[in-house]
């Protein structure tokens, strides 16, 4: 009967042309706190009391992101990753967070995490284990989707280690229908493109689209610069593939922001806020909210750059220019006028030659070509805007490996007229 009513579910969700999953959620890319690229998998707390993954260390962030200001600008979402669960179902088949590193249980977690008023997100793995050997949920679908339910989860991240790869593309709409079927409505973060990248297969951007809110589709971030190039590389690289599948409710995921961590430096992490930012990127920050440096956190709580993540169309940007290891890239937002949009442009060196690199390109030549021309903002600068049009030039000095970032907004030709009817 469940079989039958997935099978009529898939068929139904096919029939209706390009739509996103139907949940209402993530209208714009979720944002908030997840534990994994900094925390990781560590789980003795005699050891490390404060860094290991446990109750305390999610309402100790949970507290920060509200303290700290992080809730007021968008980072709404308190994220647990792998490593929270007991190795053992319980007596019922259930899934059970370690007893002593979570002593009062998952719901009692979220209920705390939504008195901040955040939303909570776990995290399972749609194989046999997780990733890092917890039990996964392949044979219990039904039961752990309705368990999330009952504990209140905002958000499911659901893994693919010790899965079979031609099972994904059934298996996690199936596991999607379950969580639908719940009544409650959580986020669908899927994971099952890296899977099929790393074995060279292209997803299925289409089924993606209907059926997660968000997809990881490559690999895993690590703290480094190094890492953060690989990933932009791919998505570079496979714009045209994966660009079109994002949109309000469905977003592709370069992986978390790294931050505050140690792998950055300072115009790194300007680089990747503004790259996410162009790439309509969920935003998890993944980092000690007890000891961030203020620069850090400057560069996460940019509201002029989340503004640029968050824009209402939800129009994914692409790499136009790639000269010299200079690379140009821009992001169509609003306003919008005719078939006129406003622009997010990020200029990204990856020049390692230790001065600050010019650069001269018309604007025309990147795709602005509105006559009147636009306000350009620096969002790492002040709120100066200056008119520049079509011919003018993008005249600016890059940092080695770092960006300048820039939001130029439509101009109207003609003063627009109340229609009087
Ligand atoms: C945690 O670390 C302590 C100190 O090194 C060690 O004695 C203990 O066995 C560890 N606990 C676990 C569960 O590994
Ligand atoms: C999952 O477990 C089943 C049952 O033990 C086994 O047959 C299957 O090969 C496992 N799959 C993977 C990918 O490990
Ligand atoms: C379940 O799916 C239907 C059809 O797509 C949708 O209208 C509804 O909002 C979904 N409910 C939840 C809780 O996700
Ligand atoms: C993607 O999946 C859909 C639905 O199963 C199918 O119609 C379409 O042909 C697939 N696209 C590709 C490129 O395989
Ligand atoms: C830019 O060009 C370089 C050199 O051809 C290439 O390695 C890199 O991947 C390109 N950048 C992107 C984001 O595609």
């Amino acid at each position: 009967m469940q079989q039958i009513a997935f099978a009529a579910f898939v068929a139904l969700s096919i029939a209706g042309v390009v739509s996103g999953l139907d949940n209402g959620l993530s209208l714009t890319p979720p944002m908030g706190w997840l534990a994994w690229e900094r925390f990781r998998c560590i789980t003795n707390c005699t050891l490390y009391p404060d860094d290991c993954i446990s109750d305390k260390l999610f309402r100790t962030m949970a507290d920060l992101l509200v303290s700290q200001g992080y809730a007021a600008v968008g980072y709404d979402y308190i994220n647990i990753d792998d490593c929270w669960l007991s190795k053992e179902r319980d007596a019922n088949g259930r899934l059970q967070a370690d007893p002593e590193r979570f002593p009062y249980g998952i719901k009692d977690l979220a209920a705390y995490v939504h008195s901040k008023g955040l939303k909570f997100g776990i995290y399972e793995d749609f194989g046999n284990f997780t990733c890092a050997g917890y039990p996964g949920v392949i044979d219990n679908l039904k039961l752990d989707a309705e368990t999330f339910a009952s504990w209140d989860v905002d958000y499911v991240k659901l893994d693919g280690c010790y899965a079979e790869l031609v099972d994904m593309e059934t298996g996690y709409p199936e596991f999607g229908f379950h969580m639908n079927q719940t009544g409650r409505p959580m986020v669908y973060s899927c994971s099952w493109p890296a899977y099929q990248t790393e074995k060279g297969i292209d997803p299925n951007y289409t089924v993606l689209a209907q059926h997660c809110n968000l997809w990881r589709n490559y690999d895993d971030i690590q703290d480094s610069y190094a890492s953060l190039r690989h990933i932009l590389d791919y998505f570079g690289q496979k714009q045209d593939d994966m660009g079109p599948f994002a949109g309000p409710g469905h977003w592709n995921d370069p992986d978390m922001l790294l931050i505050g961590n140690y792998g950055l430096s300072l115009d790194q992490s300007k680089l990747q806020m503004a790259l996410w930012a162009i790439l309509a990127a969920p935003l998890f920050m993944s980092t000690d909210l007890r000891t961030i440096r203020p620069e850090h956190k400057e560069i996460l709580q940019n509201t002029r750059i989340i503004a640029i993540d968050q824009d209402p169309l939800g129009i994914q940007g692409r790499i136009v220019y790639n000269v010299s290891k200079i690379e140009i890239w821009t992001r169509k937002i609003t306003p919008v006028e005719g078939d006129q949009y406003s622009f997010a442009i990020a200029v990204a060196s990856r020049r390692d030659d230790g001065y600050p690199y010019r650069i001269q390109v018309p604007l025309k030549d990147i795709g602005l070509t509105n006559p009147a021309g636009y306000m350009v903002q620096d969002l790492y600068g002040d709120e100066t805007e200056t008119l520049l049009v079509p011919e003018s030039l993008i005249d600016v000095r890059v940092n080695p490996s770092g960006t300048v970032f820039w939001r130029a907004n439509i101009v109207v030709s003609t003063p627009s007229v109340t229609k009087i009817k």
